[in-house]
Order: structure tokens, then sequence, then C-alpha cells
């Protein structure tokens, strides 16, 4: 109410058990709002702003001097940036350094950074003292679409990604579409990839929006950006309010990811996740398309987008040394050994069209949101390129 002329609020509903809300608010500049809006939605004695050394760098001070001339006790908080440090070993720098400098039970986190931060610092509030408030303040494409929006914290173990976490939901998630400004063009192609998917399993309407503003988002639009965040959020939170602990709907996310953690697998995690992701949808599409679940022409239509947006759009097995052959046979291995893949068949959730989600008739664990798909179609869709005549 009244942050400024711009601002979208959209609100996430939470469950019981969990049972508070929380608003996720979105606007231009929002950043100089936020000392008004974290003392709103949580009250602390004093704040710890938990950020990655770069963000810190760019965007710590002013967050710090915000909270301060508002007359809140807060301090700066920085790790070491990326992901390899999503670990135990910060959380327990961080936690010893909440101590250290007497943070109690009254004390709040403000997560400020990518997925990273959030995940992390969301961990950190929800055990120091037993849990303290957090709110999530994310500032790469990605985090703002999907990351920050659904309550999960995690690290990650040498055994795997965010292996060791917990549920738990911000106080409020504040946006502001001017920090993706200095963030560097893959990054914000990657952020995209997220939103084509919420288009191709949730909206037409949205997938066709992308398409007609490809270009305006490339160049960082603002008013385009923050379209894209509100529509976006206003999707994952719809879904999550169905499914608050990842049991079922939440599924329909996981389009193009079965595939897509292969890739990033497969590439030592070299490969980033949303280049991955853009691949994986192309080929799970095909996938879906030559298990007559998917409405043929879709892969090429989401192909062609990725492409306008600069992403991936083949896992481009074939320019590999061996043509693909033992790659493709290592992805489908390593797709067995994915979470999501409970039993021994490839599950993946697949669009019925464009702004489809496809459901199964024979429900698995995910209740019907996900398709097992057999190795000799997984094999298929990675070797043929999408929008090439059909070898049956
Ligand atoms: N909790 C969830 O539901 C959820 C969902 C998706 C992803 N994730 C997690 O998110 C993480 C990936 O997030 P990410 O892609 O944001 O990575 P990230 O947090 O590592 O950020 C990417 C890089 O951008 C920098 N950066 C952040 N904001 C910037 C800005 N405004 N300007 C310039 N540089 C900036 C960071 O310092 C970092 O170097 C993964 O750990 C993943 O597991 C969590
Ligand atoms: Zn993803």
């Amino acid at each position: 109410v009244g942050d400024s002329p711009a601002t979208a609020r959209v609100s996430v509903h939470v469950p019981p058990p969990r049972t508070a809300g929380y608003d996720v608010v979105i606007g231009a500049g929002l950043l100089h709002a936020l000392p008004r809006l974290v003392a709103a939605a949580a009250p602390a004695d004093r704040y710890a702003v938990i950020a990655p050394a770069p963000v810190a760098a760019l965007y710590g001070e002013a967050v710090l001097d915000g909270l301060r001339t508002a007359g809140l006790h807060a301090d700066l908080l920085s790790f070491p940036d990326g992901e390899q440090h999503k670990t135990r070993a910060t959380w327990a720098a961080l936690t010893d350094r909440m101590l250290e400098i007497g943070c109690g039970r009254g004390s709040a986190v403000i997560a400020l950074g990518g997925g990273v931060a959030g995940d992390l610092a969301g961990f950190v509030a929800a055990t120091y003292m037993r849990g303290v408030a957090v709110v999530q303040v994310p500032t790469t494409l990605l985090a703002m679409i999907d990351a920050a929006v659904g309550g999960k914290t995690a690290v990650d173990t040498d055994a795997g990604k965010n292996l060791v976490g917990v549920f738990h939901p911000p106080r409020v998630v504040i946006m502001d579409p001017v920090v993706l400004g200095t963030l560097p063009d893959d990054a914000i192609r990657a952020g995209l990839a997220e939103a084509v998917k919420h288009g191709v399993m949730l909206d037409a309407t949205y997938f066709r929006w992308i398409e007609d503003n490809a270009e305006a988002l490339l160049r960082r639009d603002t008013e385009a950006l923050e379209h894209l965040v509100t529509r976006s959020v206003e999707l994952k939170a719809a879904v999550v309010a169905d499914d608050p602990f990842d049991s079922a709907g939440r599924a329909v996310l996981n389009f193009g990811h079965t595939v897509g953690h292969a890739l990033e697998h497969d590439a030592g995690y070299t490969l980033d996740h949303g280049f991955a992701v853009a691949a994986g949808m192309v080929v799970e599409a095909l996938a879906g398309e030559q298990l007559g679940v998917t409405e043929q022409g879709t892969a090429a239509r989401i192909r062609r987008l990725l492409l306008q947006l600069g992403l991936p759009a083949t896992p481009d097995l074939q320019r590999r040394p061996d043509h693909g052959a033992a790659a493709a046979d290592r992805l489908v291995a390593a797709m067995r050994l994915d979470k999501k893949s409970r039993g021994r068949a490839v599950h993946c959730a697949l669009p019925a069209r464009i702004g489809t989600s496809a459901r199964t008739s024979a429900p698995t664990g995910d209740r019907g949101w996900t398709h097992d798909v057999p190795d000799h179609v997984l094999l298929y869709a990675l070797g043929r390129p999408a929008g090439t005549p059909e070898v049956v």
C-alpha cells in the first residue's frame, strides 16, 4: 500500500500447519522503501544483512545506511561468493558471527543476493536460536522469479546440492528490478529460461508476451522486467500455495529440469543452471511429443523463443567427438540418479501444449504431474534437433 506508484504486491498463501502467508512486493526503486517494509513485516531489535561479497560491495552499504537512518540496528555480514560456499561451513561462520555480535532471539535476517544468499541466509534464520524471521531481498533474476518464493532453504553437501535444509517462509520478499542492471548478460538469460518454463507449463498468454517482448527483456527495459518478475511470481505463488511441501503440483515447475540436471551434472556443473534447463525443456518437450502427451510443434515453438533469448535450444551432443552417442547414454544414466526419479523409470513434468501442464492418468508419487519416459524416447529426444522431421 503506497510503496510507490509502480509497485505490485503478490500475496503468497502458506496453508496449515505453516500459517502465516507473506507478500512479495515488486517495484523499480523499491530498495529505498526496504527499511519501512522490513520494520512492518519483520519487526526486530536488530538485523543481520547477509550478502555475498560482490553484492555486499554493490548494495550492502546503501541497505545498511537506509536501515540505520530509519533507526534500526543493522549489521552487514558478507560471505565468499559462489555456490561452492553454500555450505554448512559458511552457515557455521555466519551463525558464529551473529552470536559474536550479540544477535538474540529478537533479531531478524535480511538475505540480500542471488539464490545462494537466499538459501543460505534463509537456513541461518531457520536455525538461529530455533528460528528467527527472514526477509528475502533477491538480486538476481533467477532468485526473483524462482528461489525467493516458496520458503525452501538449504545448503549443499559433498553428496549433492540442497541436501540439508528446511522450509522457512520469509516475512516479506522485496524485489527491485533496478538491481538487475548490474547483473551479467548470461545471468539475465538464465533467469529468462525459468520464466519461459512458467509460460510453457502455466500460462499461454505469458508465453506469448515473452515472445513479443524478448528484445525489450534482453536490453533490460525496466517495465518489461517488472512485468516478467510480477507474472512469474504470481504463477509460482499459485503453485506453491497449492502445494507448500513439494508433494504435488510443484512438480510442474520441474519441466526441463530432469534433463537439465543431467546436463549440469555431465558438464561437472560448469554449465549454468538456466542454460541447462533451456536445452532440457526442448528435449523433454520432444519426448512429450513422441509419447503423445505433448501437442506436436510445442518443442519447436519453445526452441524458437529460446533462440530469440540467446539461450541454448539443444544439448548439442552431435558436436561432441563421439557424435553424442556416449554422452546421451551417460545423460540417461544421470537422470536415473536424479532424486525425482524415485524408482527406475525417468520421470519428467511435461506440457500438454504451450500454457498447460499434462496430468498423467496413472498418478505417481506426485499425484500425477510427472510422466514415465522410457530410455529409448529420451535417447531419441536427445539426438534429434527440434523442428526436424520425425523419424519413427
Ligand atoms: N530455494 C529455492 O526454491 C531455489 C530455487 C531455485 C534455485 N535455488 C538456488 O539458487 C542458487 C542459484 O541462484 P543464482 O543464480 O541467483 O546464483 P548466485 O546467488 O550465486 O548469484 C549469481 C552471481 O550473481 C552475483 N549477483 C547477485 N546479484 C547481483 C547483482 N544485482 N548485480 C551483480 N551481481 C549480482 C552473485 O554475487 C553471484 O556471483 C542455487 O544455489 C540454487 O540451488 C533455490
Ligand atoms: Zn530451475
